[in-house]
This record gives C-alpha cells, structure tokens and sequence, in this order.
C-alpha cells in the first residue's frame, strides 16, 4: 500500500484493484482469475483476499499502490455548476471524472455558476469540512469586476463587515482596489455566504460584472490550467490551503 494508506482500514483486493488502478470490479475478477495478481509474493485469485497497510500488491506485473485520497485544483469556467451532479448543467465533478470514475469527489466550497476560478475538488470529507469550518477562517481571494467605480466607503464598509440586506452581518473582509482599473477590485473573504460578494456590493448600489476565485488559503490558482482545466494538488500545496494566509 502506499504511504499515506498506513492508517487505513483494510480492504477486499478486488476493490484496491478497482480504485488503484481504476478498473471495473469485473476487469479486476479477470485479473485475478487469470491469476496475474500477487499479494506478498504469492499468487492470489480470491477477490476476497484482504489488503491491510505494509502489504505488497502486483498486478499484471507492476506494483500497485492507491491513494486514498483525491484533491484536485480546478479552474472552473462560466456556465458551470458547483455540484457533484446536476440534472440539467454540467459540473465541476464532471469535468475531471473521466479520469476518476471510481471517486467520489465532490466541490469543497462552491462558486456561483457564472463565476470562475479555482474549485478545490476532494473526496476526502474530513479535509472538506476543515477547511470550511467557520471557525478555521481559510481565506478565499476573488479578482471581481463592478459595473461602478470603486470607493473608499466601500472599501470601509467592507472592512467594517456589511450588513446584508437581510440584516446578517458579515464578517470584516479585505476590499482592494486595482491601480489603473476603477471598477477592477481584489477581495478576500473568510465566510463562504450564499452570493456573498455580489451581496456585499449590493448594499452599496454596486454590480458585480465577473468574480473569479484567484486563491485559497495561501494556494493560488494555477492560471496555466485555463478554464475547465485541472491537476492533482501536491501534499505541499495542500498544507498552503490550509494555511489561513491570503494569497
Ligand atoms: N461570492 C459570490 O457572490 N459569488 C461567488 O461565486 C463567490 C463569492
């Protein structure tokens, strides 16, 4: 198994099959009758069998290893949905499950459907709710475009926290502007409220034309990927989401 399996539970070898080399359950029978799969040093053709932390794996001659975790960085485009399903538009999940048809990712944290920018995709749950906890304060940074120029009762209201018009009160956030661009603003957040910055710009009269999320925590968005394009994020990176540090 690999290393970051050493606290996992064990597993049936037909299933570290699938997920490790990601194959259907009957692709893996095959393997396995066929006898092409060695299990510490000896053929094994029960699917059955159990694979525990430490345990050597072969199949089809090469070693096999799973990670048991998924995190993926995604630059999502306009149009589509932060969700793992949708009946009608596509999805962030869709978008990299050809290469992962066995996970079960889901969005960490959601952008609206007409903003872009970086999704953070996992199917590691504990990691998902960590760093959305409230009480954790991972920063998330937005480029936003408004339809008005920027001011500075906006930038102190923002560092204030607004309150919406629904009378919640949001939490102070940082409200930059742009040199040389008006209606160009940079924004960092802490809470993650339904349509929060377009909210926060309503209560001064203020649009918003386009948000792009550019950051989260201290890990920026790979603006090489392009819209719709994604990779795995390394376990350095990983800690940098975690880090509360804005970009
Ligand atoms: N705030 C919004 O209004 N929309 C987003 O997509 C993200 C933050």
């Amino acid at each position: 198994m690999a290393k970051n399996e050493k606290n996992s539970a064990p597993m049936r070898l037909d299933r570290y099959l699938c997920e490790s080399l990601q194959i259907t359950r009957s692709q893996a029978k095959e393997l396995l009758a066929k006898g092409r799969v060695i299990l510490n040093g000896a053929v094994c053709k029960k699917a059955d069998a159990r694979v525990c932390a430490g345990d050597e794996v072969v199949a089809g001659g090469k070693a096999v290893s799973r990670q048991e975790f998924v995190y993926i960085m995604l630059d999502k485009p306009q149009g589509v949905v932060s969700a793992s399903e949708d009946g009608h538009d596509t999805t962030v999940v869709d978008l990299v499950r050809p290469a992962h048809p066995r996970r079960n990712l889901f969005p960490a944290g959601r952008l609206d459907k007409d903003s872009t920018g970086f999704v953070l995709l996992t199917d590691d749950g504990n990691f998902a709710h960590d760093i959305l906890a409230p009480k954790r304060h991972v920063a998330k940074t937005y480029t936003v475009r408004i339809d008005t120029p920027l001011t500075q009762a906006m930038i102190d209201g923002f560092a204030a926290g607004v309150t919406l018009a629904d009378g919640s009160l949001m939490q102070p956030a940082v409200l930059q502007g742009v040199p040389g661009d008006p209606t160009l603003t940079r924004v960092v957040l802490t809470q993650g409220v339904y349509h929060q910055i377009k909210r926060m710009f309503g209560t001064f009269g203020a649009g918003v034309v386009s948000l792009r999320r550019t950051a989260i925590g201290g890990l920026a968005l790979d603006e090489s990927l392009g819209a719709g394009g994604w990779r795995e994020i390394s376990a350095d990176e990983l800690a940098l989401i975690r880090s509360k540090e804005e970009n």
